[in-house]
């Protein structure tokens, strides 16, 4: 079978089973191709939820497929390939934070949205890497942890003073590589561009920045903008939008070698296929009363942000 014809299997057999294919935008571009929607990890369990599908194949890692349960519970949710874990969600375990709890009853606990289900389950509220600002703010609490990912908590941590945040030694495998050289380089060749980065890199990176957001902010920044744009994210981004829009070639990659998610790439289409006809995959299955909590977590940040 050719690839093509196997994406059109995929999409047919999909339809037949009232099934919904998630792709995260950091997936393989043949994934994107096929799926229904793509996007980012909060935008991806929102759609799901507005959707109500009887059944979501989420291309992605685990914490994302745990994320469209925790919103849409009666909606069966496959992982293509189980092993597909991101490391940065991984990082800290619920008992550690409990234990912080338990003998910091004053500190709040802010989680990235990227993190476990369980993890979600401990925490006082969520934050998006846009939202994390406004809610870290926006709290009552003076003193803060902010787990896992140490870059998203040391930008929050620099633009309010006046909150002691408490920084968790987690970080995003991939995003955390760059160094200021990769972005110094590229802007000499480029000095026309401007300079997108998600907020899971280090700081001297981002003081570079232009623009700092999650992945559809960054998309939705490189559209608006008209000249070249240099993108500091994985790099099914930039393989995105040089492809689905006008001048793709506008859009230029900070380092490729580095900017690559294992984790995100290693669903194929054939992983895809045999989840859809129900041969492959894992059914995210979360104790209710757990997911009950992480739910709230949620909904805290909804409010707050
Ligand atoms: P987004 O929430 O921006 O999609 O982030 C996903 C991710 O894995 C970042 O590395
Ligand atoms: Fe996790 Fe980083 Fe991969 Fe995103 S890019 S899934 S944060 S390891």
């Amino acid at each position: 079978m050719t690839v093509n014809e196997l994406k059109t299997k995929i999409v047919e057999e999909a339809k037949r089973r009232d099934t919904i294919i998630l792709a995260h935008t950091y997936q393989n571009p043949d994934i994107i191709d096929i799926a229904s929607v793509t996007g980012d990890s909060f935008f991806l369990s929102q759609k799901a939820k507005e959707l109500k599908g009887k059944r979501v194949i989420m291309c992605g890692v685990r914490f994302m497929a745990e994320s469209v349960k925790i919103l849409s519970p009666e909606t069966e949710v496959i992982l293509p390939v189980p092993s597909a874990t991101c490391l940065m969600a991984e990082q800290i375990s619920p008992e550690r934070v409990r234990q912080f709890k338990s003998e910091n009853p004053d500190t709040a606990v802010v989680a990235y949205i990227n993190t476990t289900a369980a993890l979600k389950a401990e925490c006082d509220v969520c934050v998006t890497s846009s939202s994390a600002l406004k809610i870290v703010k926006a709290l009552p609490n003076k003193n803060i942890l902010f787990i896992p990912d140490k870059n998203l908590g040391s930008y929050v941590k620099k633009q309010l003073p006046e909150k002691n945040i408490i920084l968790w030694d987690g970080f995003c495998p991939v995003h955390d590589k760059l160094t200021k050289e990769d972005i110094i380089n590229l802007k000499n060749e480029h000095p026309d561009a401007v300079f997108a980065v998600h907020p899971e890199s280090p700081e001297e990176v981002l003081e570079y920045a232009d623009m700092i957001g999650a992945t559809s902010e960054i998309i939705k920044y490189a559209k608006s903008h008209n000249g070249k744009v240099i993108i500091g994210t994985e790099r099914g981004v930039v393989d995105y939008l040089s492809t689905h829009e006008e001048n793709g070639d506008r859009f230029i990659q900070l380092s490729r070698e580095k900017l690559v998610c294992e984790d995100m790439k290693i669903t194929t289409l054939e992983d895809v296929y045999k989840a859809v006809i129900g041969e492959q995959g894992e059914s995210i299955e979360l104790d209710e009363n757990l997911r009950q909590k992480a739910l709230k977590s949620i909904e805290k940040m909804l409010e707050l942000g």
